[in-house]
Formats: C-alpha cells, sequence, structure tokens
C-alpha cells in the first residue's frame, strides 16, 4: 500500500503486517536478569512506532533481538513471514554513536554495505545512488572527506545514507539522534519522517523523549521495568505529515501528558 503524506494513523491497521513478534523474552544467563518477558506486537507495513520506558527497561534488548542480533530465550519473532534467526539484508540499523569507519570516505562508508555483499563493482556502481541520498540529507559536496571532518549531525546523516543504500524493509533505530544538539535532532526527526514515508519504511525507534515518540510516531510503546514488559500500546492520532510547530498544540500535549503519567507509574504498570 502506497501511503499519501496526508494518510491518517488509522489508516496502518489495513495494512500487511511486516514483524510479528509472540511471547517475546529474554533473560540474559550471564546474571539471570530477566531483560523481556511475554512480549507480543505487530508492526504493520508503513508504519512508524517509539518504544519508550526508563534505563534498564530491555530497549536495546528488544530491538537486537529484532535485528537478529541476538536471540530471545523464549518467543518467536516473524518477518516478512520468514523466522529471524539472524542478522537480514532486509533490515536496516542505525545506533546512538555514528560507526564509520575513519579510513574511508562519506561515500565509500555509505557504499560499503553493498561492497561487501555483491563486490567491489556493485560498490562502485552504487555511489551513484549514494550520491543521491547525500543530497537528501544535505550532505552534497561531502563525498570525498573523512569522517572526522564531519561534525556529529553529519556523521549521523551519513550513517542514515548507509542504512537505506540496501533499501531496506524495516529501520530500526536505537537512539539515533541522542547525541546531538536539540535543534539538530528536531530537524533529523522530520528528515527521517520523510525519508520513511518517501519509501514506505517501517521503522521501530528507540528513544527517552517522549515529544520525540510523539511526534514522529503512529504508536508509541511504552515499556515497564524489572521484568522489561510492553505496559501499554498508546496510539498517536496527530495527522500526517508531522510539522515540528505541532508539538505546541494542545492534543500533542496531552499525548505527552499521557505517556508521562504511564512512565511516573512506573514498575505498577
Ligand atoms: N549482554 C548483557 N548481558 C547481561 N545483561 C544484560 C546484557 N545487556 C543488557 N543486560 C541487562 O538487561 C537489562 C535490559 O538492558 P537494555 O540494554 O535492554 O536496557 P535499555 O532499556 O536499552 O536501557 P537504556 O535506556 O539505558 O539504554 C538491564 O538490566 C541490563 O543490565
Ligand atoms: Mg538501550
Amino acid at each position: 500500500m502506497i501511503m499519501s503524506p496526508e494518510t491518517p494513523a488509522g489508516d496502518i491497521v489495513t495494512a500487511p503486517p511486516v514483524y510479528e513478534l509472540s511471547h517475546v523474552g529474554k533473560t540474559y544467563a550471564r546474571n539471570r536478569v530477566i531483560a523481556l518477558q511475554d512480549v507480543s506486537f505487530t508492526l504493520r507495513k508503513g508504519s512508524f512506532s517509539s518504544v519508550i520506558g526508563s534505563s534498564g527497561c530491555g530497549k536495546s534488548t528488544l530491538l537486537k533481538i529484532m535485528a537478529g542480533l541476538i536471540p530471545p530465550s523464549t518467543g518467536r519473532v516473524v518477518l516478512q513471514h520468514k523466522p529471524v534467526t539472524g542478522t537480514r539484508r532486509d533490515i536496516g540499523m542505525m545506533f546512538q554513536q555514528a560507526t564509520l569507519f575513519p579510513w574511508h570516505t562519506t561515500i565509500e562508508n555509505i557504499v560499503l554495505p553493498i561492497k561487501i555483499r555483491d563486490g567491489r563493482a556493485a560498490g562502485q556502481k552504487a555511489k551513484f545512488k549514494a550520491r543521491e541520498l547525500l543530497e537528501i540529507v544535505g550532505l552534497k559536496g561531502f563525498e570525498d572527506v573523512y569522517p572526522n571532518e564531519l561534525s556529529g549531525g553529519m556523521a549521523q546523516r551519513a550513517s542514515i545514507c548507509r542504512m537505506l543504500i540496501t533499501e531496506p524493509a524495516v529501520l530500526l533505530l536505537d537512539e539515533p539522534f541522542s547525541a546531538l544538539d536539540e535543534l539538530s535532532r528536531d530537524m533529523m526527526n522530520m528528515e527521517l519522517q520523510r525519508i520513511c514515508s518517501t519509501q514506505n519504511a517501517t521503522a521501530f525507534l528507540v528513544t527517552h523523549s517522549i515529544q520525540e515518540a510523539v511526534i514522529l510516531s503512529d504508536h508509541v510503546y511504552v515499556m515497564a521495568p524489572r521484568p522489561g514488559r510492553l505496559a501499554e500500546i498508546v496510539t498517536i492520532d496527530l495527522p500526517r505529515p508531522r510539522t515540528l510547530d505541532m508539538m505546541t498544540t494542545p492534543q500533542f500535549g496531552a499525548q505527552v501528558d499521557y505517556i508521562r503519567g504511564l512512565l511516573d507509574k512506573g514498575a505498577d504498570l
């Protein structure tokens, strides 16, 4: 289903499922910590979801399981009808710190996933697309510089291009912009929204910011700690496309207050 920019959040209910998690749990063997308990949900094509919860409630653990980086102790994760048993080409991931290789230029970093997957010639060919992506994120002219010449925000934008070059169906984002100042972060979030809606990508974002979760998401997954579990899925019914000035509206404020209330209740959830 191609979503028009004006598609209301409710319409994604009819989109096909992309991720299906059933009764996912994780106990780390080393310390017997129950990081996740009985987490079940479905993410639909083209939806944007955020997960929020106190430090240590299992957000990164959940993302790593969804990415196939670590196995769950219980339950099942299915992506595009196939069980997730390891890392996959249809998954794009991005972490808090940009992980560009300092000895490669920006454009070489971006085409690296293609080069590794399909060989040197394919990597060379992918430079055309890499240039397009760099232009989209405002990095035209920085193709041939090394990462130490980029600011934190620029490096994260280059990381977005590297994530997108393989055209993943799903984007898993673990606090990707938390190292940025507030202004750059707001701009990156709007950029992320635009990229996701253009590509009809399904996104799942870990964040500590309630505002960020509400302005970007169709659904906010609120987690509770000890043991880490899903407390509530809050539907955000603000119209799309979202704009930064929506953050001053009463509807936005009400959604933020509601989620803050859930988080304040914390372990009682
Ligand atoms: N590799 C590991 N081995 C053992 N325990 C771990 C491991 N990774 C995480 N944990 C434990 O699992 C729990 C959940 O950790 P996780 O990193 O998923 O939390 P988080 O919600 O992402 O926290 P934060 O908001 O601080 O990033 C914590 O109690 C943590 O100590
Ligand atoms: Mg984390």
